[in-house]
This record gives structure tokens, C-alpha cells and sequence, in this order.
């Protein structure tokens, strides 16, 4: 790899979070999400300012000490790098987040609006984009202009669904500035764009492409936005290259899955806190461990998983007793009703698989709500099957994740529309995950699977996953960037 870059990484969550403990000192906590983790090695081995929304109230109080500039930060490795908190009116944030970018857009690129009865894109919808998701959107590059105003030739990585409208603010007024996006989430087809008011989907799309470089998980959501950028904008797309051409300027669109970072992986499934775990696990576990481990999203299929686990129990009574799903769950985003809905209808079918079949001394399915990561790194170990049968997923990193340090020859699930399936489907028992009777058949398929084949596919797996590592992912960016940079004639 090239040697340090500077780079601001933007991105709505930020590296860390700022809390006040029981003695009234503060401390500065690991912010939560894939992303931050997967980011880490950058700001460990480059020269990077990360711009980020204040989160707790604490943030504030840092950001207003520092009168809005960055704050210093010390990475894990004892590099430092630089923290710029971007603090936002609460209303314009709630009406970003809580409206626009969750559940609205998430629900576009993961396809979970119904459309007989929803969305009504009514004057809340317009309201939220242009007093919310806008205002906030300028705020973050107000703060981008003013990073790059300091160190001009920094590189700018947005990140996510958050800030589609921020690049093309930067661009206006910075135009020769190296811009990159990553969209962690898959982009769907075209017309289920039709959803949003042509200016709302038009502004997504010509934000995004104000950048140089726009980035996704896979090559099937990198071929949708190709084909949505030509419908929704008429632009002309490159389809060898890959790249869009309009107003005099190219972006190059790559699929660039993300991984995980093994060494780190083995070192946290080696340590006291997760043994423990395991410990307690392994006691009272059965003789056959499915598990899920997902944060409350609607897009995770939580329910359809536990109704094909039903199905399952239905089909083989020779498993009562044998078998139990354990299913650890991290609340997500409760103050959007629709997620808020979505946590009490996986209760209520959590609830109606033990009312069914528990009898003593057996809890089918073992339902557990709370974000516990240690426990969550005992499960991966000790897992015989891993459902995960997202109805949509950008990558899904337990499915990488877990089968690294899994000691049990553990047989993944998977679902065809999980981008980590374009990478592992072939060593996977691919699941519609619709189909929940499909589901409950590759329950079966993966429990009565023989162990040198269970071991096969688990070994290929943890091979192609070391092989294709974060640090890959990263390299590739990089060079991603060295390429934008020769094409526009910047300096590296
Ligand atoms: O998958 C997209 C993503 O932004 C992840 O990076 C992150 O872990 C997750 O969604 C959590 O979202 P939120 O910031 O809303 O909790």
C-alpha cells in the first residue's frame, strides 16, 4: 500500500461517544456499528480527520469546547487522528434520521415498503427532506469545506444513506476536491425508486454522483444503481468500465465487499470476557445450537426465521428437546414506530414457537434482547447451524464474522439476497428467504449434514475470509482514490 494519505472520513456515526460516568468524569465510549469497526485500521495508519454527528449530549458539550473544530483522538494503536463533532438541531436530526433516512430510505434500498398501504409520501416526507435530511446534510459539508479549506489535499469518504446530498454541496463549492461515497446498503432496482417524488430521487442520485468514486458491496447492487442512475437521471453509463459520464466529469462505481478483521476475531474469541460466555453457554446448551445474532430490523427477517424454526419443530419431533434456537438480538432504532412494531411482532413469534412446543426442561427458542457482544462471540463459537435470511442485507457481517471462530464444523444459512452471498453462497445452504418452508428444509439439510462436508464448507469459508480481509477492503479504496486522483490529474 502507498504510504499515509490524508483523508476526512464523514459518516453519521462517529469513532466514539461521549458519556459522563457514575463520578461525573468523562469517558469516551467505542461508537457502536460495523462501519467504525471496519474503519479503524484507517485512522490507525493514515492522517485522518473523521466528521461525524454529536450523538449524546456529551458530544455537545465537547463539540462547543472545541468552538466546532476538531478535537484530538488517540486510536487503538496509539496513533492520533482528529474528531470533528457536527451538532445538529434536534428537530432537523429527528426529522433526518427518525424520517428520511430511517425508516424512508432504508426502506427504499431494502425494499420493505409493501406499497398497497405505504408509504404515503405525504407534506411530512417533504417536510422531513427539506427542514431535516437537507439542513443536515449541509451541515456535514459545511464542515467538510472547512476541513479541506485546513489540508486541501485531503481525500473526502462519505459513508451511507445519511449524507447522499452532502457531496454535491461540497462539489459546489469545492470543485476539484477528491470525493468518494460508500453505500453500505444495497441499492434497489430502479422502480421501487418511483417511490420518492422525482426532485427527492433525483437529489439522491446527482448527490451521489457529484462524487468521484461511489462504492457498494456487490456487483448486483452496483448494476442497480447503474441502471437507476440512467433511469432516474438519463445519464449515460459506461457498463464495461463501470463508470457514469454526465456534466463534463466521470465516477467510477465499484463493488467492494467489505470483511472483518480475523486477528482480531481470534484475539476476542480467546479472551476472559467471551470464555466466560462460552462457559455459561456450553452448560446448558443442547445437543444442536441454531442461532441468529441481528440487530431488530425489519430487513433482517427475524419473524419468517422463526416461523420456518416452527415449521422445523413441526416436521421432526424426533428433534423435541434436542435442539433449541437461540436468537441474541440488539435493539435497533426503537424510536421509529415501525421498528418499535417490528421488536413486538419477533416477541409475539418467539412467543408462539415455545407456547407450542416447550414442555419441561426446554425452551425451543431462547429469545434474547440486549446487545451483548461477548456473549453474542460465544455463540458464533459454538453455533451448529447460523441462520441468516435477511429479505435484503448490503453484506452481512455476522456471516462472516462468525464462522471464523466457530470450533463446531457449523453450517451457514444463508439468504440469497445478503450480499455476503455473492462472496460465500457457494459454501452456504442458500436460502429464499421468503420461503420459509425452504428455510425450515435447509435447517434440516444443514443438522443432518455429514461432518467431513459441514467441515468442508465451514474450512472454505474461514479460508476465503482471512484471504479477503479488511485490510483488503481498505487497500482497495485506496487505489480506488490513486485512480480518481490520475484521472482528475490531482496530486496523490
Ligand atoms: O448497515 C448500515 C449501517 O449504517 C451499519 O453501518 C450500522 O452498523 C447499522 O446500519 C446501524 O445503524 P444505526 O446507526 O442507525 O444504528
Amino acid at each position: 500500500m502507498a504510504g499515509r494519505r490524508k483523508l476526512i472520513v464523514v459518516s453519521n456515526r462517529g469513532p466514539v461517544v461521549h458519556e459522563r460516568d457514575a463520578s461525573g468524569e468523562r469517558v469516551a465510549r467505542r461508537g457502536g456499528g460495523g462501519l467504525v469497526t471496519a474503519l479503524r485500521s484507517l485512522v490507525e495508519e493514515h492522517d485522518v480527520t473523521w466528521i461525524a454527528s454529536a450523538m449524546s449530549a456529551e458530544d455537545k458539550v465537547v463539540a462547543e469546547e472545541a468552538a466546532g473544530e476538531a478535537i484530538p483522538e488517540t486510536a487503538r494503536n496509539g496513533a492520533p487522528y482528529r474528531l470533528r463533532f457536527v451538532v445538529h438541531d434536534p428537530s432537523e436530526y429527528d426529522w433526518y434520521y427518525n424520517v428520511v433516512a430511517n425508516p424512508m430510505l432504508w426502506f427504499i434500498q431494502h425494499y420493505l415498503w409493501g406499497l398497497v398501504s405505504e408509504p404515503d409520501v405525504d407534506q411530512g416526507l417533504h417536510h422531513a427532506w427539506s427542514e431535516g435530511y437537507v439542513p443536515v446534510n449541509r451541515s456535514f459539508a459545511d464542515a467538510v469545506v472547512a476541513e479541506l479549506e485546513r489540508e486541501p489535499e485531503a481525500a473526502v469518504f462519505f459513508h451511507d444513506y445519511h449524507l447522499y446530498v452532502a457531496p454535491r454541496l461540497v462539489r459546489e463549492r469545492v470543485p476539484d476536491a477528491v470525493l468518494a461515497h460508500f453505500v453500505h446498503v444495497p441499492w434497489s432496482m430502479p422502480e421501487y425508486w418511483r417511490v420518492l417524488p422525482d426532485p427527492i430521487r433525483r437529489a439522491v442520485h446527482e448527490g451521489l454522483l457529484a462524487n468521484d468514486v461511489v462504492s457498494f458491496h456487490t456487483r448486483r447492487w452496483r448494476r442497480n444503481f447503474l441502471r437507476s442512475c440512467e433511469d432516474v437521471l438519463d445519464v449515460e453509463i459506461d457498463w464495461p468500465s463501470h463508470s457514469v459520464h454526465g456534466d463534463g466529469r466521470s465516477v467510477a462505481v465499484r463493488a467492494r465487499p467489505i470483511s472483518v478483521d480475523p486477528a482480531e476475531f481470534d484475539e476476542i474469541a480467546a479472551s476472559p470476557a467471551v470464555e466466560a460466555e462460552e462457559a455459561s453457554l456450553a452448560a446448558k446448551r443442547p445437543e444442536h445450537l441454531v442461532l441468529r445474532v441481528d440487530r431488530t430490523d425489519p430487513s433482517k427477517n427475524v419473524v419468517r426465521g422463526f416461523r420456518a424454526y416452527e415449521i422445523y419443530l413441526d416436521a421432526h419431533p424426533e428433534m423435541h428437546g434436542r435442539v433449541q434456537m437461540l436468537a441474541l438480538l440488539d435493539p435497533s432504532r426503537q424510536d421509529i414506530p415501525e421498528y418499535a412494531e417490528y421488536l413486538g411482532a419477533i416477541q409475539r413469534a418467539a412467543r408462539t414457537v415455545n407456547d407450542r412446543f416447550q414442555r419441561e426442561g426446554w425452551v425451543p427458542l431462547d429469545l434474547q434482547i440486549q446487545d451483548n457482544f461477548p456473549q453474542a462471540v460465544a455463540a458464533y463459537k459454538q453455533f451448529d447451524v447460523l441462520l441468516v435470511n435477511a429479505i435484503f442485507d448490503g453484506m452481512n457481517l455476522v456471516a462472516k464474522e462468525a464462522p471464523l471462530v466457530n470450533t463446531r464444523a457449523g453450517v451457514l444459512v444463508l439468504s440469497e439476497n445478503a450480499g455476503a452471498h455473492e462472496e460465500l453462497g457457494e459454501w452456504a445452504l442458500t436460502v429464499n428467504p421468503f420461503d420459509v418452508a425452504g428455510q425450515a428444509q435447509a435447517i434440516h439439510a444443514a443438522l443432518t449434514m455429514a461432518e467431513d462436508e459441514r467441515r468442508r464448507r465451514l474450512d472454505a469459508i474461514v479460508g476465503h475470509v482471512r484471504e479477503h480481509d479488511i485490510g483488503g477492503w481498505i487497500e482497495d479504496q485506496l487505489a480506488d482514490l490513486d485512480e480518481a486522483r490520475a484521472r482528475l490529474g490531482a496530486p496523490a
